[in-house]
């Protein structure tokens, strides 16, 4: 509806209709050369982005971005880069790491072996929150977590392990709201101004590209995490995320969205449970109860 909102002037028109048509050729040309799919991205925060990067780049246009990336290997790098939001930090929302304490890991202990898998994993600290809660449940000699992440260079970062010593004070508050009681620092040694998590909390892990976007499932799981990923995403690709994460859960496995993401509307809603419903944990119904 025209004149609704913060209005657009009909000078402006033009304009808007033309960064839009920009802004499509320019998904589709990463798509053509790297393979990398936004197209199904909300188009109003992957605009802002891509403009960011147009400023950034000092560059007239998205068109004009667009060609460089093509051209440029480095520039589409910082495009794509550019594009994804990656903010985490270890043991980010401490409550969904307490309601997981209390709700998930009895749940989980019941099994003899586990396989996890936490979609949309930056640059890993919420795995290795994850393999710290599994290892202080006695639980992490029996699970292999997956880590993927759309980024090549995240999956990198996350697999390395080490994160900057000056952020080890925020995430020791971090872990001593979400439940943790012992000294965080018996979890990594620090070397300059680097942080280096212990090789123990390391092993349990296979980290991997994987894009949720164009690929499919890869095993059946008794958990799946995968938080503030598709909140960037439009309903269609929302709704292809949602099958793809069902079709990976086991019978009574168990899903973890962002705070800001929400099960309802989606296709499978009814076949869950809602484990916390502030924290966005929720177990699948297993075949007898379906
Ligand atoms: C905001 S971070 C969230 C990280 C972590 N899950 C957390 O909650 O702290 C979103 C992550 O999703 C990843 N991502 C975005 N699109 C993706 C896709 N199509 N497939 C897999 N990962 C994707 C981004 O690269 C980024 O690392």
């Amino acid at each position: 509806m025209k004149g609704s909102g913060a209005a657009t002037s009909p000078a402006q028109e033009p304009t808007l209709a033309l960064e839009k048509l920009e802004l499509r050729l320019l998904l589709e040309a990463i798509h053509g050369s790297t393979g990398i799919d936004f197209r199904g991205y909300s188009p109003a925060s992957l605009k802002r982005r891509v403009l960011a990067r147009v400023k950034a780049e000092e560059l007239p246009s998205i068109s004009a971005l667009q060609a460089r990336a093509l051209h440029a290997p480095e520039c589409m790098q910082r495009l794509i880069a550019g594009i994804t939001v990656h903010y985490t930090t270890l043991f980010r929302d401490p409550g969904f790491w307490v309601a997981f304490r209390e709700k998930v890991v009895p749940i989980l202990a019941g099994e003899r072996s586990l396989r996890l898998w936490v979609a949309g994993c930056s640059s890993g600290e919420e795995v290795y929150s994850l393999a710290i809660v599994l290892a202080e449940a006695g639980l992490v000699e029996r699970t292999r977590i997956y880590a993927t992440d759309l980024s090549e260079n995240l999956v990198e970062q996350a697999r390395a392990g080490v994160f900057p010593l000056r952020l080890m004070k925020e995430y020791t508050a971090n872990y001593l709201a979400a439940g943790g009681t012992r000294s965080f620092s018996d979890y990594y040694s620090a070397d300059h101004e680097a942080a280096i998590l212990s090789a123990a909390l390391r092993r349990r892990i296979v980290f991997a590209r994987h894009c949720l976007a164009t690929e499919g499932s890869f095993n059946e799981f008794h958990a799946i995490l995968c938080r503030n990923v598709t909140i960037y995403f439009a309903a269609a690709l929302q709704a292809r995320v949602h099958e793809l994460l069902f079709a990976s859960l086991a019978p009574a496995g168990i899903l973890a969205l962002g705070r800001a993401e929400a099960m309802r509307g989606l296709a499978h809603e009814d076949e869950f449970e809602p484990l916390d419903v502030r924290e966005r944990i929720f177990q699948r119904k297993s075949a007898a109860t379906a």
